[in-house]
């Protein structure tokens, strides 16, 4: 497993899938690879890789490590709630039909938790949220709309009882009101083009293994994609240390603002 092969194999990885990880922090994504392919016999990044591609549950199973799908519904809810009390609020000052983002959706939770928000805040409304993954088989997942209890467990009670139908196995599954809202797609913050125009967008937990140099063009294109006035909410341990260059103000902690024109 050597430097020639780690580059073969990001090579062949990126013509395949798109995901280019010369973007992503090498030592650690480099370790996690090197973690997983430990525990096979094979022995150089291109063999292991050669094999994997050819099953393609494998594959997808590869590509589900390789990108850390774990999410939650109202994950954080001390910011979900200042997303309620606060920025939605100031939002739907200005429009009473929001155009929403949820970026690198994973498992859904995210854009249906904005959902039922929504749909709470502002009954008989209709709102856009579009739900981007790079992971399309976690956009199948998402679709499907069927969580465990631990999936759910930052959720009200109430909310549990009223968005989502018990399934024969003990999980839960989200009701077409909710879900019928979301509209998913697969898209590659790192490498395809970005729609304009959003009131809101969310980009949490997605940018831990992106390089510094990829983050700030993510954010700077963040910007591009916000109305004037627009805000993005990043994860808890996600602050942009270069906002002001890029041109955000402060709207609070973890929400970042492009200025009103
Ligand atoms: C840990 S999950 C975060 C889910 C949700 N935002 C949350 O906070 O719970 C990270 C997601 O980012 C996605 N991701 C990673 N790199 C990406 C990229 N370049 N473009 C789009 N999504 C990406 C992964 O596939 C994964 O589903």
């Amino acid at each position: 497993m050597d430097d020639k092969d780690w580059e073969l194999f990001k090579d062949k990885l990126n013509r395949k899938t798109g995901i280019d990880l010369q973007l992503y922090k090498e030592q650690q994504m480099r370790r996690r690879i090197n973690n997983l392919i430990g525990k096979t016999e094979f022995k150089s990044y291109t063999t292991y890789f050669n094999d994997v591609v050819k099953d393609k549950q494998k594959f997808a199973d590869f590509i589900e490590y390789l990108t850390i799908n774990v999410s939650e519904f109202f994950r954080t809810p001390d910011k979900f709630n200042k997303l309620e009390t606060d920025v939605i609020p100031y939002l739907l000052k200005k429009t009473n039909s929001l155009n929403i983002w949820s970026a690198g959706c994973s498992i859904g939770a995210e854009p249906y938790s904005l959902s039922i928000i929504m749909k709470e805040m502002t009954p008989g409304k209709r709102h856009r949220i579009l739900a981007t993954d790079l992971d399309i088989e976690i956009i199948g997942k998402a679709k499907q709309g069927i969580y465990t209890a631990d999936e759910l467990r930052a959720m009200r009670p109430d909310r549990k009882t009223k968005y989502f139908t018990k399934t024969p196995d003990g999980k839960f599954a989200i009701k077409p009101e909710i879900k019928s809202v979301v509209e998913f797609r697969r898209h590659n913050l790192l490498k395809d083009r970005f729609e304009n125009n959003f009131d809101l967008i969310l980009c949490r937990n997605v940018v831990i293994y992106f390089t510094e140099e990829a983050k700030s063009v993510l954010y700077t294109n963040f910007f591009k994609a916000l109305k004037p006035g627009g805000i993005l909410f990043v994860g808890g341990t996600e602050s942009i240390l270069n906002a002001r260059q890029i041109g955000y103000t402060t709207f609070q902690p973890f929400f970042y603002q492009r200025p009103e024109a």
